[in-house]
């Protein structure tokens, strides 16, 4: 099949689409049938740009043939073998591959099938370690205002995005949230991490206060994706690490998006210099080929929980896809090639000359902010009186339509493109976003 002789589906109605305007989308469609490289083609063969490494996720390019051989190969191999109570050898190499590139010390790898998972089961070992050191009193999270932790209640509900948790009720007891970072009035068109707001983790220290020694964990995005690109301020991190060893909690990351190369190293944390005792993972680990998600667990949480129990199962949580043979495979050749080609280092040399693509669209109509680190860019435009989004998402099909995707949240635009790009799609993608903005100008 290729990009013009792709089916185009004759019937929209069964497909209950994810975070989507169904009635919108459904009478003005944008299929995407084909992938190569850094770009998608439509049914009708149109290019369009990824702007977006698909949903922060094919941080190797579209359609990479090493994933795509390994996967078609495991698949005649063994297409599934259970990991409860047994096991099969690719579960062991990926895990060995996945602890290779988490920083030193995070060497547990726990496997699940999408970041929302990843996140509830970052959750639940931590609540598992706290009890298993007699710390049982522990039972409250603390996550912070506009994270987003995928949909699970767990995540959900130490999520700080108000209009995903609005329809589903009370969600999780026992969970308080410590303010978001984003303070255009001190750091509106940072470049990198803003200099403001460290102090803004000393909340912590109010939450302590309130809750005593109930507290078991604190989750946080390093740097928060999709509320609209937060990038942490210098020194932030560091103090909220300080704030857990100082009280006993763990400190979790969910690097869903900051992983796999995105902010210039193999995972957020070492960029930013702050090792987390539990990081959550998923997007880029199989290049999104095969969902997969995981857990890096430090030797204390792992030895404590599993070493400290007794005889029997440790942990009472796992997915019968955990460590699925073909994800597995897809993730050891992902490895592999980000290793191979040093897509980290590659997101990092090229961050300055899309930093400045970026900061050039200072001074359009209506943008009142830009932020960026590693190959991640959100640009904030001022909203439409009592129409949030409405600005942004005629931008988007306006660059969709002149083949760019970019992605939106309320009035925040985000670019994050496969770690390939050129320094010609990147000007390709700002063009297309310069334009768009410009014609959105009232
Ligand atoms: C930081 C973060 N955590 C968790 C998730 C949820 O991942 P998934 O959609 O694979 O469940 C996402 C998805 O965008 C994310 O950005």
């Amino acid at each position: 099949m290729n990009e013009t002789t792709s089916p185009r589906p004759n019937n929209l109605d069964a497909f209950w689409m994810p975070f989507t305007a169904n009635r919108a989308f459904k009478t003005a469609p944008r299929l995407l049938a084909s992938a190569k490289g850094m770009s998608y083609y439509t049914p009708d063969g149109r290019e369009v740009i990824d702007g977006t490494a698909g949903l922060w996720c094919c941080n190797a390019g579209h359609a990479r043939p090493e994933i795509i051989e390994a996967v078609q190969k495991q698949a005649a191999v063994l297409d599934f073998a259970p990991t409860f109570q047994l096991g099969h050898p690719l579960a062991f190499q990926a895990a060995t591959k996945v602890a290779q590139i988490t920083p030193p010390g995070l060497d547990h790898i726990f496997f699940t099938n999408s970041g929302s998972e990843s996140d509830d089961t970052a959750l639940k070992i931590a609540l598992a370690y706290q009890r298993a050191r007699g710390q049982a009193q522990r039972v409250r999270l603390v996550g912070r205002e506009r994270a987003y932790h995928g949909v699970g209640f767990g995540g959900l509900s130490v999520g700080g995005i108000g209009g995903n948790r609005k329809q589903f009720g009370a969600l999780l007891p026992y969970v308080d949230h410590l303010p978001h970072t984003h303070a255009p009035e001190h750091n509106a068109f940072s470049r990198g991490q803003p200099a403001w707001g460290a102090h803004l983790a000393d909340s912590l220290e109010n939450l302590v206060a309130l809750h005593g020694d109930t507290i078991a964990a604190v989750i946080v995005e390093p740097m928060a994706g999709s509320t609209g690109v937060l990038v942490p301020p210098v020194g932030y991190l560091q103090r909220l690490r300080a704030l857990c060893d100082k009280h006993g909690l763990l400190l979790i990351f969910d690097e869903v998006i900051c992983g796999f190369g995105r902010l210039g190293a193999h995972f957020g944390c070492e960029r930013l210099g702050v090792t987390p005792d539990i990081l959550a993972m998923a997007k880029g680990l199989t290049n999104a080929v095969v969902p997969m998600g995981a857990v890096a667990a430090s030797d204390a949480v792992y030895n404590t929980i599993v070493e400290g129990a007794p005889a029997g199962i440790e942990l009472f949580h796992g997915y019968t896809y955990s460590g699925h043979p073909l994800a597995c495979a897809a993730a050891i050749a992902t490895i592999d090639v980000h290793v191979r080609e040093d897509l980290p280092g590659r997101a990092l040399a090229l961050e300055k000359y899309f930093e400045d693509a970026a900061h050039s669209l200072k001074g359009l109509p209506n943008v009142v902010d830009i932020r960026n680190m590693g190959l991640v860019a959100g640009v904030e435009l001022t909203s439409r009186p009592g129409q949030v989004g409405d600005r942004a998402t005629k931008v988007f099909h306006r660059c969709f339509d002149a083949g760019v995707l970019i992605r939106t949240t309320a009035d925040i635009i985000a670019l994050s493109p496969p770690l390939i790009a050129e320094k010609s799609h990147i000007d390709r993608i700002f063009e297309t976003l310069a334009q768009a903005i410009r014609a959105e100008a009232d």
